[in-house]
Parts: C-alpha cells; sequence; structure tokens
C-alpha cells in the first residue's frame, strides 16, 4: 500500500535487564558488542539506560537496556517481541559463537537452517531470547528477488522440526575454543526482530501504512508448521535494506499476551532521516488515527512513540544527531552521560546506580 513514509529499518531495540554489570559482562564481553553510552532512563533517573551498537552506535546496530532490578519476570507473548536476531556474515564464524557460548555455560540450539539464513538460538542471563543469523542466502531463495512476499509458502520437510536431524544439529559445533572473538565473528547489528501478533492483516496493514515496510515472505514458522510467520522489510522490489525485517508469527487470538518486565522487549525504534520528516511522519501517523505521543528529545535522537494494533510499542528515532554529541567518537561509553537537565543531579544519581567496570 503507497505511504508517503518509508522507514530505512531499525534504529535500535530496547530491552529490559535486571543486573547492568551483568548485562555490559554478556553482551560487551561474551558478545563483544560496543558500549556505546552509558547514561540514565531519562523518563527515570535512578535507573541505568546502556546503550551497545557499533564503534559508532549506527542506527540498525544499536540495542539498549534499561536496568530495573525490582521488574517483574516478562513474559513474550501476543503483542510482545519473541526475540531479537543479531548478524553474522559466515555460518562457519556462527559455529564459532557455538563453541564460544557454549563454553561460557549458554546453552545453545542450533544451527538451523531457516532457509533464508541459518539459525543459532540461546537467552541472555535475564532469559531475553536472542539468536545469531547468518547475512545469506537471503530472501530470494524461493521466490523472485522482485516478487518477494507474493505467495504463501509451505517450507520443505527437512527444514521442519519432524524432517531435521536434531541429534546430528546439536553435535555440530567448531572444533576448537574460542577465547577471543575473531574478526570474522564480528555482530553486525540488528539482523532481525521477531514479534507476536493476533492479526497479522491488521498488524500487515500497520507495518505497510505507518512505517512503510513491505510484505517479503509470507511463510510459516519452521518449528510449528501450524503458525504462520510472516516477514516485513524495507524493500524497493529489488533488494531488502540492512536492519529492516520485522517477523510476525500469527497467534490465534485469546493466546497468551506478552507480559512486560526482565528479560523481554520494552521497545522497537524505527529509523527516520531528520526532525523534520520525523514531524511530518508524526502528521501522517495521527491522520492514521494512532495515538502518538509528542517529540521527546534523547540527546542522541528525537523520538516519538506509539503502539502497534497488538499492542507492541514502537518508536520512530531520528538518525542524528548520534552518540559523538556528549562524548569523543573514540571514548564512546566510557562516562556516565547525563542530559543537562539532569546534571544537576549527578551525585544523587550516581550515589544510587552500582558503578560499572
Ligand atoms: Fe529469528
Ligand atoms: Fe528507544
Amino acid at each position: 500500500m503507497a505511504t508517503p513514509f518509508s522507514t530505512t529499518g531499525f534504529h535500535h531495540i530496547t530491552m529490559v535487564s535486571s543486573n547492568a554489570p551483568r548485562t555490559l559482562a554478556f553482551y560487551g564481553d561474551l558478545l563483544g558488542l560496543g558500549l556505546v553510552k552509558k547514561t540514565v532512563n531519562f523518563d527515570d533517573p535512578g535507573a541505568y539506560h546502556l546503550y551497545f551498537g557499533d564503534s559508532e552506535g549506527r542506527p540498525g546496530t544499536i540495542v539498549t537496556f534499561f536496568e530495573w532490578p525490582k521488574a517483574p519476570p516478562g513474559q513474550w507473548g501476543i503483542g510482545g517481541v519473541h526475540h531479537l536476531a543479531l548478524g553474522v556474515q559466515s555460518a562457519e564464524a556462527q559455529l564459532k559463537w557455538k563453541r564460544r557460548l557454549t563454553d561460557a555455560g549458554v546453552a545453545v540450539t542450533g544451527p538451523l537452517d531457516r532457509g533464508y539464513f541459518r539459525s543459532l538460538y540461546f537467552a541472555d542471563p535475564d532469559g531475553q531470547i536472542l539468536e545469531i543469523a547468518t547475512a545469506g542466502p537471503g530472501y530470494a531463495i524461493d521466490e523472485p528477488a522482485d516478487a518477494l512476499g507474493t505467495s504463501l509458502l509451505v517450507p520443505p520437510l527437512e527444514r521442519m522440526p519432524e524432517g531435521r536431524d536434531e541429534a546430528a544439529i546439536a553435535a555440530t559445533t567448531h572444533p576448537e575454543p574460542i577465547p577471543e572473538i575473531t574478526a570474522d565473528m564480528a555482530l553486525d547489528g540488528i539482523h532481525h526482530i521477531s514479534a507476536i501478533t493476533d492479526d497479522l492483516d491488521r498488524a500487515g496493514e500497520f507495518y505497510e501504512t505507518a512505517l512503510g515496510l513491505s510484505l517479503i515472505k509470507m511463510t510459516y514458522n519452521q518449528d510449528d508448521g501450524q503458525t504462520k510467520h510472516y516477514f516485513w522489510a524495507a524493500y524497493d522490489g529489488q533488494s531488502i535494506a540492512p536492519h529492516s525485517s520485522m517477523t510476525l508469527f500469527g497467534w490465534e487470538s485469546g493466546r497468551r499476551r506478552a507480559q512486560p518486565g526482565v528479560g523481554q522487549t520494552h521497545h522497537v525504534a524505527f529509523r527516520t532521516n531528520d526532525a523534520t520528516e520525523q514531524k511530518e511522519w508524526r502528521e501522517h501517523l495521527l491522520s492514521l488515527g494512532l495515538s502518538v505521543t509528542e517529540v521527546r528529545d534523547r540527546t542522541y535522537f528525537e523520538s516519538i512513540y506509539f503502539h502497534a494494533p497488538d499492542g507492541l510499542l514502537v518508536e520512530i528515532a531520528t538518525d542524528g544527531p548520534g552518540f559523538a554529541v556528549d562524548e569523543p567518537a573514540d571514548s564512546l561509553g566510557d562516562e556516565l552521560k547525563l542530559p543537562s537537565w539532569l546534571e544537576p543531579r549527578r551525585s544523587d544519581i550516581e550515589r544510587t546506580l552500582v558503578p560499572l567496570p
């Protein structure tokens, strides 16, 4: 459906951690993501907000956490994110990740051949489900690259649970320990985000008209052949933009709804070029009948928030000004940064936060 505004992909994803030092150790040390900003939740300044990303914290690579030690454990379900997939270039590098994670005591499932990519699954220390997905072979393996998302595709039996050799998959790993992350293992940002909806048609209309994404794949969940699995992305009819695949599992209404809390995704943010476009985009969203917040200044970007019809909290964030706005680009994440209006409260805020290494 034609729409005046189209996102180029994800800006960031924000999840809930119960323990900032543990989250820093897991995402920073074990997964090798860079800490690009150490700050507090601007709406709740007693809580850390940690931002991870590539060296510059470019949109599409940004993974953030609110630290809420007292939040209840969350649960995935309708209106929530099921998992976050981070990208890796090759299947060989993916196997190295399996070895590194397994040796660190993390339970890993896979690698599973999903056709469009290969997938490795595990969870962070709070229970957030994560995936490491390979860049290829891509979405054009079973329909033409210029006609993605046009037919409902049934996955071949060998990709379904009843056709897989689970024992062989479990036994597959890299032969040597991986104490240091090698260059080929670099995780290159958000590969896809998979959420759960109770109405794929309504969700599709939302992602297409509110965010300008395109339906690029209609298939079934390869772990549960009864459940439809649809993919949307920034797609120009020829190729798919990196960091832009939003996938949804279609559940029946009445099944479990997502419970917000620890180990769950708080919100998903998509990109807009700048504040001018964001302002016009906001008017467009209002014209669709969505309830949209005012523009909020997040220092590193500007944000508006609204809900998808199934309840998922969605943000549109500007690409700029970026994380080098308040500290040198070569030392991002080193110091606790506060927005100007919280600086007068710095000593109180620092007293309430557990220091991070
Ligand atoms: Fe996935
Ligand atoms: Fe956000």
